[in-house]
């Protein structure tokens, strides 16, 4: 496994191209396609939404993805450390470094609300196979939320399951638990997603969703909703966290950068749609509000498990798929952190975990008490929630601007040479990425952040 104090992955490497794809399928696919793509789409007026997302999948995120790869692959150690020896080798200055640190802090910020939101769906995951669902409607669902979201000692303990569990995993190392859970349960929750699309066509308001979903009103768009797009690419795909760099230090010679890529975008961005036809027929259908935030999946979903047949099973099982899907994406998110205390510490693995997870059970309080209410927890000076001041701090400050030094850091600062050897010698795609890198991606970003900067409330 990854050795922290050496600070190199060593010869070991992912044992074929397909774990690999796995592996960093499930980083991607988590909560972020579950959970927020739907209520922030709801939030951002639907289609043209949906619109600009796919562009900044297809235009930004999966260049950055690429670079992030080749990166890791070209390193083969901590994230910061790959930067460093890159950098080097294309005789820049090692300094860039930093952008792999500062990914870490964005990840560590990140884990310390999606432990929680984790957390709400092993809640449910016990509600659905409890039958508390069944028969239920849309208003008594709610009061079930709410009567959660009251709770902070609930909320403790079922945040503590999802820590305990990924220091757990990452504590020992990530291969073997990591690559057999991926495997068997993301195919699992593919089919349950699909599953609940055909049961939300059936019964629910399924033209008025697609309407929603795919038909773009550009009037409803704000620079706001660009940037909130842009950022969510990078979080759905986890970029800009140090992530993709590790992982794809393991990556087996020869592995195509540009193949594997563009699936891991794929799967990603059929996750989310799917999940974004289930939830919003539901909506629609019971009156709910598409701009409700983060409650939506939670008020939604679980009325249809309420109605079907065996919904008691099937609920229980798809938030099952949610809590394993998040807790794939917790794990590469606490590693990232974990690996860089290490090196900076000298601790040892196990003692870094500890640490760090200790860390993390605190900071994710301040998500608790949020939902909770408290008014400690949305303080004056801040003007909004510790949970929203996290929220915007990483998905509209910290990932588009580390997404934008990775990119202008492989395009401009890394040795052509080097990248398109890395990118196995293909000239077109090496040519492609190179344009994305070089100007698309960095001028939509600039572009996008200063317009929308105003806006921000900080
Ligand atoms: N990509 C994950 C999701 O969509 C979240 C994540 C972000 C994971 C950043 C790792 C790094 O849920
Ligand atoms: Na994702």
């Amino acid at each position: 496994s990854f050795d922290a104090k050496v600070g190199r992955a060593g010869t070991e490497q992912w044992s074929s191209r397909m774990v690999y794809v796995l592996a960093m399928t499930g980083s991607a696919v988590g909560l972020g396609n579950i959970w927020r793509f739907p209520y922030i789409m709801g939030e951002h007026g639907g289609g043209a939404f949906v619109l600009v997302y796919l562009l900044c999948i297809g235009l930004i995120g999966l260049p950055v993805l690429m670079s992030e790869a080749l990166v890791g692959k070209f390193g083969r150690r901590s994230p910061a450390k790959s930067v460093a020896a890159i950098a080097q080798a294309s005789g820049s200055n090692r300094g860039w470094s930093v952008v792999g640190t500062t990914g870490s802090i964005a990840g560590f910020l990140i884990l310390s609300f999606y432990v929680v939101i984790a957390g709400w769906a092993v809640a449910y995951t016990w509600f659905g196979f409890s039958g508390q669902f069944t028969g239920k409607d849309a208003e008594q669902i709610g009061e079930l939320f709410g009567g959660l979201l009251a709770s902070p000692s609930s909320l403790m303990v079922v945040s503590l399951v999802m820590i305990a569990g990924i220091t757990f995993v990452v504590s020992r190392g990530i291969r073997a638990g990591l690559e057999a859970a991926v495997s068997k349960m993301m195919p699992l929750l593919f089919v349950l997603l699909s599953v609940l699309v055909v049961y939300a066509a059936v019964t629910g308001e399924f033209g008025q969703a697609v309407q929603f979903m795919f038909a773009p009103d550009f009037s409803k768009l704000t620079w706001t909703s660009v940037l909130v797009a842009l950022g969510h690419s990078f979080f759905t795909l986890s970029l800009a966290s140090g992530i993709v760099i590790m992982y794809g230090a393991y990556l087996p010679e020869g592995t195509s950068i540009a193949r594997t890529s563009v699936q891991i975008a794929l799967l990603d961005t059929v996750v989310a749609l799917l999940a974004g036809l289930a939830i919003f027929p539901i909506v629609f259908a019971n009156g709910l509000e598409p701009g409700a935030g983060p409650g939506l999946l939670f008020h939604s979903l679980p009325i249809a498990f309420g109605s079907m047949p065996m919904g008691q099973i099937v609920g229980g099982l798809f938030f099952l798929m949610v809590v394993v899907a998040a807790f794939t994406s917790g794990i590469s998110l606490i590693e990232s952190t974990v690996v860089r205390f290490c090196e900076i510490t000298g601790l040892s693995r196990i003692n870094s975990a500890m640490i760090v997870a200790t860390t993390l059970g605190l900071m994710s309080l301040l998500t608790v008490y949020s939902f909770a209410g408290a008014d400690w927890a949305s303080p004056e000076w801040l003007g909004m929630s510790y949970f929203d001041a996290i929220d915007q701090l990483t998905e509209k400050v910290m990932l588009p601007l580390g997404g934008l030094a990775i990119a202008v850091f492989t395009g401009w600062f890394v040795s052509r040479e080097i990248s398109l050897k890395l990118l196995n010698g293909n000239a077109l795609i090496h040519a492609l990425w190179l344009f994305c890198v070089q100007f698309l991606a960095p001028a939509a970003i600039v572009v996008v952040f200063l317009q929308s900067v105003g806006v921000l409330r900080f």
